[in-house]
C-alpha cells in the first residue's frame, strides 16, 4: 500500500477527520488535517488582535507565520513553534476560521505547503478542496457527507466529553451557517470532485467508514497493480 494520495473533502461533523486519522494509520500513512491549518491561522489572527474581517493585515499575518503538522500518535499543530492543538479547536477561533479561510493570499499559502507536504505520496489529506484544488489527480477521491442533525449531535457528544456546556440548537446553526459559507465562498468552496465517490456517513460508525474507505484502496491498489504487470 504505497505511494497514494487519497483525498478526503466533506462537511464539519462528516466524520472524515476521524476516519482520515485512522485509515492513514492503518496504512502507515501521514496524515493531513488541512482543517487544523487554517484554524492556527485563525488562532493567530487572535493571538495578534488581527480583525478578522481586515483581509489585508491577515494576508499580511499569514506570511511571516511557521505552521507544522508533526505526527505523534494523532497530529499535534505547532504555531511558531507554540504548541497550539487543543487551542485552535476553541470556540472563538471556530467562528472565525471560515473568514479567514476564504481569504485569497491565506489559501494560496495553505495550499503550497499541502502540495509539498503530500507530494511523495502515501498521505491522507482530509479538507474542503483537497480533491478540487490542492490534488486534483489524487488517487483517492472520497466526499463524506452526514444528515446535519446528526453532526450537530456528534459535535455535542465532543463537547461534552471535553466537559465542555453545550446547547444543541446553537451547534446546529452554527454547522449550518458554516456548511453555508464554506459552499458558497468564491475561492475554492466545498464540492463534490466530479469523480469523487460520495460516502454517506449518517447512518454508519466509525469503524465501517474506516473498512469502506480501506477496500475502496485496496481496489485501486489492485487496478494500479495489475496496469504495471
Ligand atoms: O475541518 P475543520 O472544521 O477543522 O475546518 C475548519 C475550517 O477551515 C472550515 O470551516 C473550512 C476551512 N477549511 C477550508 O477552507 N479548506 C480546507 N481544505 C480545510 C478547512
Amino acid at each position: 500500500m504505497k505511494n497514494l494520495i487519497i483525498a478526503i473533502d466533506g462537511t464539519a461533523g462528516s466524520g472524515k477527520s476521524t476516519t482520515a486519522r485512522l485509515v492513514a494509520r492503518r496504512l502507515q500513512y501521514l496524515h493531513i488535517d488541512t482543517g487544523a491549518m487554517y484554524r492556527a491561522v485563525a488562532l493567530a489572527v487572535l493571538q495578534n488582535n488581527i480583525n478578522p474581517d481586515d483581509k489585508d493585515a491577515v494576508e499580511k499575518l499569514v506570511e511571516r507565520l511557521k505552521l507544522r503538522l508533526r505526527q505523534n500518535n494523532g497530529i499535534e499543530v505547532l504555531l511558531n513553534d507554540e504548541h497550539v492543538t487543543d487551542l485552535i479547536r476553541r470556540s472563538d477561533v471556530t467562528s472565525i476560521v471560515s473568514t479567514i479561510s476564504s481569504y485569497e493570499g491565506v489559501r494560496a499559502k495553505m495550499v503550497e505547503e499541502q502540495r509539498a507536504m503530500g507530494k511523495n505520496g502515501s498521505v491522507v489529506l482530509e479538507g474542503r478542496d483537497i480533491g478540487t484544488v490542492v490534488f486534483p489527480d489524487a488517487d483517492i477521491k472520497l466526499f463524506f457527507i452526514a444528515d446535519v442533525e446528526e453532526r450537530a449531535r456528534r459535535r455535542c457528544r465532543e463537547l461534552l466529553d471535553k466537559g465542555e456546556r453545550v446547547d444543541f440548537e446553537t451547534i446546529l446553526s452554527d454547522i449550518k451557517s458554516r456548511d453555508y459559507f464554506d459552499s458558497t465562498r468564491a475561492i475554492s468552496p466545498l464540492k463534490k470532485a466530479h469523480d469523487a465517490i460520495t460516502i454517506d456517513t449518517s447512518n454508519i460508525s466509525i469503524d465501517e467508514q474506516v473498512e469502506k474507505v480501506l477496500s475502496i484502496v485496496a481496489k485501486r491498489q489492485n487496478v494500479k497493480s495489475s496496469v504495471k504487470e
